[in-house]
């Protein structure tokens, strides 16, 4: 024997057969380790005869790779095998990891949120079409021909079809039922509305808005009041305050703006209300008679109510989104953000 100690671990290094994940780490801290039994061996190269150096230097080396070799097919062998091992015990029956959805878009949420909390006190849905025609988008709603809502700046007409248009509000709906049902009526009707806007920060062509209408015998004023504040405190909470401004809808008499309170604690509470700490987010007031007349109503008979609040505002403020333009881009990066279970 040469080398004999080296020699010694050689045999130790093929006779090892670890075979378990530990049994291995031993190996490797025993042939491959930093204080690996290797490591003396090289120390002691003064000490050997300068003429079997090179080939004691080699000898040493050799027995370096050979650990190593045999470490690497090892730990390849026995990761297969434990892989092997989960598989055969894996459960098929488990359901599969959930796949990344899609999020919904923040319209969308609000947009759920309000139809909610109106479904609760037995409001309907009622949708209809985006292309409509100026009977029931303007005539019927009691807005005269001469009326500024009609103006060419406001209003897409549709250049090929004589009288008909996108619709610029949904109160377009109220008519639509208000001519096939027979009171009582309680809906509300969500959907796309066009105006011809300049795009802005704040304004675009296309926005959401939710109208509702409760049409019966005896609705009052009281009644519109109370299903607001009942509507303001289930979305902004149930210390929401709102307060009604007289205003003017061709449509409704009296007619009104809703305001909810938003707070003036920060410095974008001052900016977006300005300076008021009142927002204001819907109008609404006591249908028209002549509207109700318009659709086939008796006013002597049947009395109602209607709103309608605008849904990217409220997604803006909900959200904190500073441009309504980011709600129509549809960057997924934007989109992403939003998670809602409704
Ligand atoms: N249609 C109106 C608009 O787009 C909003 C509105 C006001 C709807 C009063 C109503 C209402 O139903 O009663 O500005």
């Amino acid at each position: 024997m040469e080398f004999p100690q080296a020699e010694e671990l050689l045999k130790e290094i093929e006779g090892s057969q670890p075979q378990t994940k530990e049994e291995l780490e031993a190996f490797r801290i025993r042939f491959l380790g930093s204080k690996n039994a290797i490591k003396p061996l090289f120390a002691q190269m003064g000490k050997i005869d300068p003429e079997q150096r090179k080939s004691y230097g080699q000898f040493l080396n050799q027995l370096k790779d050979t650990a190593e070799e045999k470490y690497n097919r090892l730990k390849s062998e026995i990761e297969k095998e434990s892989d092997r091992v989960t598989a055969g015990n894996m459960d098929l029956s488990a359901p599969p990891p959930p796949l990344k959805q899609g999020s919904r878009h923040p319209v969308d949420i609000v947009m759920n949120r309000v139809i909610d909390i109106f479904k609760k006190i037995g409001f309907s849905l009622a949708e209809d079409r985006e292309i409509e025609d100026e009977w029931h988008n303007f005539t019927a709603m009691n807005t005269p021909e001469d009326h500024p809502a009609r103006d060419m700046q406001d209003t897409y007409y549709l250049r090929d079809f004589a009288g008909m248009l996108l619709r610029t509000h949904t109160s377009s709906v109220q008519a639509r039922v208000m001519t096939h049902q027979k009171p009582p009526i309680r809906i509300i009707a969500p959907g796309r509305v066009y105006r011809n806007e300049t795009i802005s920060a704040r304004s675009h062509c296309q926005f959401h808005q939710v109208e509702g209408l409760y049409i019966d015998k005896d609705v009052s004023f009281a009644d519109l009041k109370q299903t607001l504040l009942y509507y303001a405190r289930e979305m902004y909470g149930p210390e929401a305050k709102i307060r009604l401004r007289p205003s003017y809808f061709p449509f409704t008499e009296p007619s009104a703006e809703v305001d909810v309170y938003w707070g003036l604690e920060s410095e974008t509470d001052h900016r977006i209300t300005k300076g008021t700490g009142w927002l204001e987010i819907m109008g609404c007031g006591m249908v028209d008679p002549q509207v109700l007349t318009n659709c086939g109503i008796d006013p002597e008979i049947y009395s109602g109510f209607a709103f309608g609040m605008g849904i990217e505002r409220q997604a803006l403020l909900a959200y904190r989104i500073e441009d309504i333009r980011w709600l129509f881009e549809n960057d997924i990066r934007f989109l992403r953000q939003f998670h809602s279970a409704i």
